[in-house]
């Protein structure tokens, strides 16, 4: 190689390098408190939380169950889910779901009245120090959601999050999904491309968006070339299954052909992201002597 070359790509390298790490030090300022406090309570995992951990660090993606977390609380959701029922409504943004709580994180302010089981299994200590751990920092809450999948005809093309995409963010972000009935082939499961997410091997693979509400999509042919496809992982599961992703990675979902899905989703985002929390509690939060990790992720505007 030639010199001129040679200083080029050293040059090269340097900005980039340089970029690299005037962005880490934006992100630490960025989440400076949540990051403080995350180091200051010096939380120790115990093995159940440490060995998914591992997982969301490997794959960016971790599978567990209900029950690992509180025992009634599947009973619980299936209830509430029941009592909610006039709530049904089809999504204009994604005709292939029909939502029970949630569908429009862009325009939908989420008022609860009261609290209800999702929110309880959203602020569990275990969960958040599984995900506070694996972002290195205390999380927002932001949006809940709970949907149900119409039947489509393979034939028909698929659109938004159907297809492989990334999730916006400026760092990471984390989904927590629970499936509500059983999960089989064609049966919409959740499907993610192994060590896609923020330092995995096929990060650099389609890169994501920082900003707005929409992801990024991989073209499929660079897909199908790129990733090894014992890496694309469909997930089945019984219900109950507990699916804790790390969204930025490649991911899609909602893919009925046979039988439809019921699941919720849990969204948490970085404080320093520009995606904010829409939910709003009117109730008594200080009734529920939460700890000041729970408290931060469930009211922190
Ligand atoms: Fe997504």
């Amino acid at each position: 190689m030639n010199e001129f070359l040679t200083t080029k790509l050293k040059s090269l390298n340097m900005a980039l390098s340089g970029f690299l790490l005037s962005f880490e030090i934006f992100w630490k300022i960025k989440n400076l408190k949540p990051i403080k406090n995350f180091r200051k309570t010096n939380i120790r995992l115990d093995a159940f939380e440490n060995s998914i951990l591992e997982s969301l660090n490997k794959d960016g993606v971790a599978v567990t169950n209900i029950e690992n977390f509180s025992p009634a609380l599947l009973d619980d959701l299936v209830r509430w889910k029941n009592e909610i029922q006039h709530n049904r409504r089809s999504s204009l943004i994604k005709d292939f779901l029909i939502y029970f709580i949630g569908g429009s994180y862009k325009s939908e302010k989420q008022q609860f009245e009261e609290l209800n089981p999702l929110i309880s299994f959203s602020i569990d200590k275990s969960l958040l120090n599984i995900i506070n751990s694996y972002l290195g920092m205390w999380v927002n809450l932001i949006y809940l959601e709970m949907n149900e999948t119409k039947i489509i005809d393979k034939s028909e093309p698929l659109k938004k999050s159907q297809k492989f995409h990334r999730d916006p963010g400026i760092n990471s972000c984390i989904k927590v999904f629970i499936y509500l009935n059983d999960v089989e082939e064609g049966g919409g499961p959740f499907t993610y491309v192994k060590g896609s997410h923020r330092y995995g091997k096929y990060w650099k693979f389609c890169k994501q968006r920082f900003f707005g509400a929409g992801g990024s999509y991989p073209d499929l042919d660079q897909l199908s070339e790129k990733v090894n496809k014992n890496d694309i992982w469909e997930i089945y599961g019984s219900a109950g299954s507990v699916i804790i992703a790390d969204t930025t990675g490649i991911h899609s979902g909602g893919n009925s052909f046979k039988k439809i899905r019921q699941m919720t989703t849990s969204l948490y985002y970085p404080p320093g992201d520009p995606l904010k929390s829409k939910i709003t509690c009117n109730f008594d939060i200080e009734s529920l002597e939460l700890n000041e990790c729970q408290h931060f992720a469930l009211c922190r505007k």
